[in-house]
């Protein structure tokens, strides 16, 4: 036993928990992801499983998104990303739900599934099902040869490397971005962005890896903020846009492994419901950082402090307004709103691992939960 916790040290390569060594590896994990695949200078994407069904995808009816858990969330800022860039209708349902309420399905529909280990029993079995009806399966997965790999007529690997922590922040980065360079792909190949638009995006996709470990070198102060916050009952995460789906996975990774209650919403939404939880005693954290969106954000902002809530949130650098506001605030570099979520979420990843630090839980087995959910 004494050897096994020795093997387990090491392979944690220093880091207190793989969570944490996960987190870290990111700016490496995005770049292997990236890596063979995006040639920003060359101005292309390299995805053969993509390109070999491209006619077909975009000029699928409708592209359905189908995952579970983290990977859902992933899903849901997809679908943001390839309406925008390719104008085509995308749906994003839970696998779970999917499979058991009869859809309709026809063949020119065309399915992604994704999924980090590949082995999630409801997706397994909602591709099948979309198979059997004449859909064309594609597959975004991290693990080589699973089922949901091998279920799947073409897909493009995530190559994370292998993710111990049962809650998921390296897989989910590399999912965010292998969407991305699909949108991209597909948006190239329809013809729905012009070529200036394009090339900057490709950029801008190219310097994740950069601007990920700028985030983690300037994070010194979540420590202070989850000690400060720790004790708290409840917390709120709010996003709009392309942001809404980081507030979900936000407090999805604060829920998991520090259970503390949490909940995302569409930030315009909250006036429906959740403002009626706010006091003095309940943080709310924003994902704020600027966009489109940025004005309707703000005002948000306000609506809560004039609440008395705490607000906390991940804002653009330099950004005094949003700052302001803010009792604390996770700074991340300046970025096109279409790649963000890829930076955004990484704040909120470690504020949740710090959190749970704090209250002792081991975040690497958070109780209750398994990596890989093989039974319905
Ligand atoms: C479990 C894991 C989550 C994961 C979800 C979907 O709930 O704890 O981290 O997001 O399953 O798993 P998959 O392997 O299909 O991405």
């Amino acid at each position: 036993q004494k050897l096994d916790m020795e093997l387990a040290d090491i392979e944690k390569g220093g880091y207190d928990h793989f969570m944490l060594k996960e987190i870290f590896e990111q700016p490496t994990s995005i770049y292997d992801c990236l890596r063979g695949r995006l040639d920003a200078n060359a101005g292309s994407i390299t995805l053969s499983g993509i390109e070999q069904h491209a006619d077909k995808i975009i000029n699928a009816n409708r592209i359905i998104i189908i995952a579970c858990g983290t990977s859902w969330h992933a899903g849901l800022t997809a679908e943001y990303i390839i309406e925008e860039l390719c104008r085509i209708n995308v749906e994003v349902e839970y696998a779970s739900e999917f499979r058991y309420r009869n859809p309709i399905i026809n063949e020119g529909d065309v399915i992604l599934a994704i999924s980090q280990s590949g082995e999630t029993a409801d997706t397994l079995v909602a591709i099948e099902n979309a198979k059997s009806k004449g859909a064309t399966i594609l597959g975004v997965v991290n693990v080589v040869g699973s089922s949901i790999a091998r279920a799947s007529h073409a897909g493009v690997y995530t190559h994370a490397g292998p993710e111990i922590g049962v809650a998921s922040t390296k897989a989910f980065t590399a999912q965010l971005t292998v969407l991305t360079m699909i949108a991209l792909k597909l948006a190239y190949v329809k013809g729905t962005l012009s070529m200036h638009r394009y090339r900057e995006l490709l950029k801008e996709l190219d310097s994740v890896p950069e601007k990920v470990a700028w985030i983690l070198n300037h994070q010194k102060s979540i420590k202070r903020i989850a000690e400060k916050y720790k004790d708290a009952h409840s917390f709120l995460y709010l996003g709009r846009g392309y942001n809404f789906p980081i507030a979900l996975e936000g407090a999805l990774k604060l829920k998991e492994i520090s259970y503390i209650h949490a909940e995302g919403y569409p930030a315009a939404e909250m006036k429906h419901g959740p403002i009626a939880l706010v006091d003095e005693n309940l943080p709310v954290v924003f994902v704020a950082t600027k966009d489109t969106y940025h004005e309707k954000i703000l005002s948000n902002m306000q609506e809560i402090k004039a609440r008395k809530g705490k607000l906390i949130a991940v804002v653009t650098e330099g950004d005094e307004v949003a700052s302001k506001l803010c009792d604390d605030v996770l700074v991340v570099p300046e970025a096109d709103e279409i790649i963000a979520p890829l930076l955004n979420v990484i704040p909120l990843q470690l504020l949740s691992y710090y959190i749970g630090v704090a209250k002792g839980y081991d975040v690497d087995k958070p109780r209750n939960l398994a990596k890989s959910v093989t039974v319905e």
